[in-house]
């Protein structure tokens, strides 16, 4: 058998392929040019021209969301949330974690998640001296009266704040809860320890 090896034929084209000449269909150009009128016009009614009177006081987003209206349940824990990152935040850190050798965390915290709050409102309303167990561990370290200077609804809001954050779920205190334990306290300035805390009802 002989195999005869064939060539490929090779077909050579005649000419270059060429297509048929297009152009940009008119209704398209009249359509973006409706679209570019429509988008110019709704700028102008609304944008502003980029007035500072129409963007301010707004630079950021954080911006924004601080001048959100809020009402009820919302406003104070959004005042809570201010006040602890100026008065506690150092310590407890903003998330709540604590710091090493500085101050215990909050978040898991049986202190901050009793069920009473009656010891809660004293620890930053009076201090804190003296060992303290927190999630099984210990901390001695003394803590000033943070909250001492706040309103009623101050102290309540920072607290509501913390047991309601980060995870936190626990119910929200009043300034009637905090006024109460006020008046209990008379003019007591000294820190509790936790061992005394423990005595009072939670
Ligand atoms: C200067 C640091 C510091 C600041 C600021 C501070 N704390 Fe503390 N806090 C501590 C320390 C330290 C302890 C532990 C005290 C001890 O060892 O007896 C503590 C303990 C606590 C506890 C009980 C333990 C726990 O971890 O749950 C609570 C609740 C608490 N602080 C809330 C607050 C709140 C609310 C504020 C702000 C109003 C605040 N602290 C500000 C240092 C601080």
């Amino acid at each position: 058998m002989s195999a005869e090896v064939k060539q490929p034929s090779r077909v050579v084209p005649e000419a270059e392929p060429t297509s048929a000449g297009t152009t940009v269909p008119m209704w398209l150009i009249a359509g973006m040019l409706v679209l570019l009128f429509l988008g110019a016009w709704y700028f102008d009614a609304r944008g502003g021209w980029f007035e500072a009177k129409v963007y301010a006081p707004y630079h950021s987003l954080a911006d924004v969301e601080r001048f959100q209206p809020r009402s009820g349940g919302d406003a104070v824990l959004f005042r809570g949330k201010v006040l602890f990152e100026q008065n506690c935040a150092l310590c407890h850190n903003p998330d709540g974690m604590g710091k090493p050798a500085q101050a215990p965390p909050l978040v898991g915290s049986e202190w901050v998640l009793a069920a009473g709050v009656n010891r809660l409102i004293r620890i930053p309303q009076l201090g804190l001296s003296g060992p303290i167990e927190v999630k099984g561990q210990v901390w001695n370290l003394p803590m000033a009266a943070m909250g001492v200077a706040y309103s009623d609804d101050d102290l309540a809001a920072v607290l509501s704040y913390i047991r309601n954050s980060w995870g936190n779920k626990a119910s929200i205190v009043t300034g009637d809860q905090v006024k109460k334990v006020r008046a209990e306290l008379g003019g007591r300035n000294q820190p509790y320890s936790p061992d005394e805390l423990k005595k009072e009802a939670e």
